[in-house]
Formats: structure tokens, C-alpha cells, sequence
């Protein structure tokens, strides 16, 4: 009998940061606000964080969450979706007064305050930005559990391996610095240098490193950071997650488990009422149920219904967590409510 995931968290007591993957649409956010709420619950402060103005926390959650910080829903139930944009042109102001203090000039050369403008348009600025605020949230050591909802950014495995995108903010930092400094020669020297200013940044780079390691040790320990895949009974979810199971071992991680989602209940079939085509889906997603059996049995954490309308609010929640938590995996495919 496959681990539930309440039988996963108590043989996990050092788990702090929980991360749904997958395809897009298939129950990542829900399962990811249901876990925030589900911890709440338990007593422990619970953030979700989430990146995606789109299908997100604030729609699940019913309140515009975009760019307001952390919020507490519930007690307990924190939220943040982070603005990456604005994360972005914030850190270009803090790299343009860093220069600005660093040589004591009022105004930004030209070519370096366009150097630094192009840094918005390149794509690994964004996911630096929004991995930094993640290392920051985890750094901050102010919850207990960590829910990081993921735009499906290639089955959200890339997350682990990404190393060197984090450090892509460093670099880009240390770059600004670099053309700072060949600025230096050609014109600060006779303004001169304040070596305080000098020292600041390498603190902040310093720290930041630390941010960012510390970030990586959580993720990459599967003791700390559980990896869930979420799918649903259809052929390409199934040929997804394989496909998945295979990425996560060739890069040496383990994956803590799958949720099926948006399971219609199979009692519905004693129904004489029920109509032919809900019939052929039922029996269809039968049918990829006993493959999902077969080939993920043991990491089946949680098996969640089709609810008759899509999962929002606070109640609807619940009965999200209701389902990924306290019902034994694969015995719940029973019932809808
Ligand atoms: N068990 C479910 N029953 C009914 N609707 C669901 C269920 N799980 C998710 N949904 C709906 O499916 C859509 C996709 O879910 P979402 O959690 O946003 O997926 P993802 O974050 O993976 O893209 C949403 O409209 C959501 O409300
Ligand atoms: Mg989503």
C-alpha cells in the first residue's frame, strides 16, 4: 500500500518547502493552496508563493494577491505572488545607487544604464527574480512550510537543476560591477573610490551567495523538499509522468510522489440515471487508473475527485485538502464529497 501523504509528512518530519510539478491545468495551484491551507490548519505558518499573475493563487484564493507581499488569508495561511517585473526594475535601481554611491556621481554613463536596461529582457532575469524572492522567503526562516506553486516551466524538474540560472543574478551583478569598474578607469579615478562602497556590495554579494546555497541544499535534499507530480487519468498525462520519473533519476532526485487529480468517482457508474457520455469517461479514466496503478503504485500519494465545479474559495479548499491529506491514497477513489 502506497504511502498517503500524511504518512509521507510524519516520515518527513524535516520537510520545509513542497513543490506540485507537472503539465499546466492539471491541479498544480489547487493542490499547492490546498497544502498552504491544509498546514494552516495543522498550526504550522504556511506560505504559498506563487509567480503566475495567471490561473493562480489569487483566483483560487478569491483576492488579488499580485504584487501585495506576504498576505495572511487565515490564520496561519500566508500567500505571496510575487510581481517578477517589478522584482526586476527594483533590482536595476538598487544596482544603478550602488554605482551611484560606489564612484559618488549624481548620474549613470549612458552605456551602463543601458547595459543594465537590457538585463529586463532577457528571460533568466525573470526566473533569477523570482528564484531570488524564493531564496529570500526560505532564508527569512518565518514559516514552517514552504508551498512554491511553479509555472510548468518543462515539468517543473528544471527548478532542481537550476544552479546555474540562480546564479545568473550573481553574475549579472558582478558584470554590472565589472563595466562600473572599466568606467573607473577611464573617469571615477579622478573622482576616486570610497573602498566602504567597495565592501557593501561584496557583503550584499557575499549574502547573497549564502541566500542562494542555502536555497539549493533545501531544494536538492529530499529529506527537506518534497517533489510531487500531479496528473490526472489520461494517456499523456501518464506519458508525461514517465517521461518525468525518468528526467528526476537521470538527475539524481527523488521524486516524493504522484497525485492523481480530477478523478471522477467511479460509483457514479452504479447510477441509472447516469448519462452515456459520462459513462465513456468514467470507464475510460478506469481504464488509465489501474495503468497509473501499475506503473506509479507506490508513489501514489493521494487520489482527488472531479468536484462538480471548480475548486475556489476557502471551502472548496478544505475539501481539496480534505482528500490530499487525510484519506488513505488510493482508497478515496470512492466518493466525490
Ligand atoms: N479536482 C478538481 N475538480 C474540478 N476542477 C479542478 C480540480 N482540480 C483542478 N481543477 C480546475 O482545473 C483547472 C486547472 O487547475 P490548476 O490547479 O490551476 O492547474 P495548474 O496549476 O496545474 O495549471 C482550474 O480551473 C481548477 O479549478
Ligand atoms: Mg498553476
Amino acid at each position: 500500500m502506497a504511502q498517503s501523504m500524511k504518512d509521507f509528512i510524519k516520515l518527513h518530519p524535516k520537510l520545509k518547502v513542497i513543490i506540485y510539478a507537472g503539465k499546466g491545468g492539471l491541479g498544480k495551484t489547487t493542490c499547492s493552496a490546498a497544502t498552504g491551507y491544509w498546514y494552516a490548519k495543522q498550526g504550522q505558518r504556511s506560505l504559498c508563493f506563487s509567480t503566475d499573475p495567471q490561473a493562480s493563487l489569487s483566483d483560487i484564493f478569491e483576492r488579488d494577491l499580485f504584487g501585495k507581499g506576504e498576505q495572511e488569508l487565515a490564520r496561519n495561511l500566508f500567500v505571496v505572488e510575487i510581481d517578477a517585473d517589478r522584482k526586476i526594475s527594483s533590482f536595476q535601481d538598487e544596482v544603478r545607487k550602488q554605482i551611484r554611491d560606489m564612484y559618488g556621481i549624481d548620474e549613470i554613463p549612458k552605456e551602463i544604464d543601458e547595459y543594465i536596461n537590457t538585463a529586463s529582457y532577457e528571460p533568466a532575469m525573470h526566473e533569477s527574480a523570482t528564484y531570488d524572492a524564493m531564496a529570500a522567503l526560505l532564508a527569512s526562516r518565518k514559516y514552517d512550510v514552504y508551498v512554491f506553486d511553479m509555472p510548468p516551466f518543462g515539468h517543473g524538474v528544471r527548478m532542481i537543476s537550476m544552479a546555474k540560472i540562480l546564479d545568473a543574478w550573481i553574475d549579472k551583478m558582478a558584470e554590472a560591477r565589472k563595466k562600473a569598474a572599466e568606467f573607473k578607469e577611464a573617469e571615477a579615478r579622478i573622482r576616486g573610490v570610497s573602498a566602504e562602497a567597495e565592501d557593501a556590495v561584496l557583503n550584499e554579494l557575499e549574502e547573497i551567495r549564502n541566500k542562494l546555497d542555502f536555497f539549493r541544499e533545501t531544494l536538492t535534499n529530499s529529506d527537506t523538499t518534497a517533489f510531487l507530480m500531479v496528473l490526472i487519468p489520461e494517456k499523456m498525462a501518464i506519458l508525461d509522468t514517465e517521461r518525468a520519473l525518468k528526467m528526476f533519476e537521470k538527475l539524481g532526485i527523488t521524486l516524493s510522489g504522484v497525485i492523481v487529480n480530477q478523478v471522477y468517482p467511479a460509483e457514479l457508474l452504479k447510477r441509472p440515471d447516469l448519462s452515456e457520455f459520462l459513462r465513456n469517461r468514467i470507464e475510460m479514466q478506469q481504464v488509465y487508473m489501474e495503468e497509473i496503478k501499475e506503473k506509479f503504485g507506490d508513489y501514489i500519494r493521494a487520489v482527488i475527485p472531479m468536484f462538480d465545479r471548480e475548486p475556489k474559495g476557502m471551502e472548496m479548499i478544505s475539501k481539496v485538502a480534505e482528500h490530499l491529506f487525510e484519506k488513505p491514497g488510493l482508497n478515496s477513489l470512492r466518493g466525490a464529497r
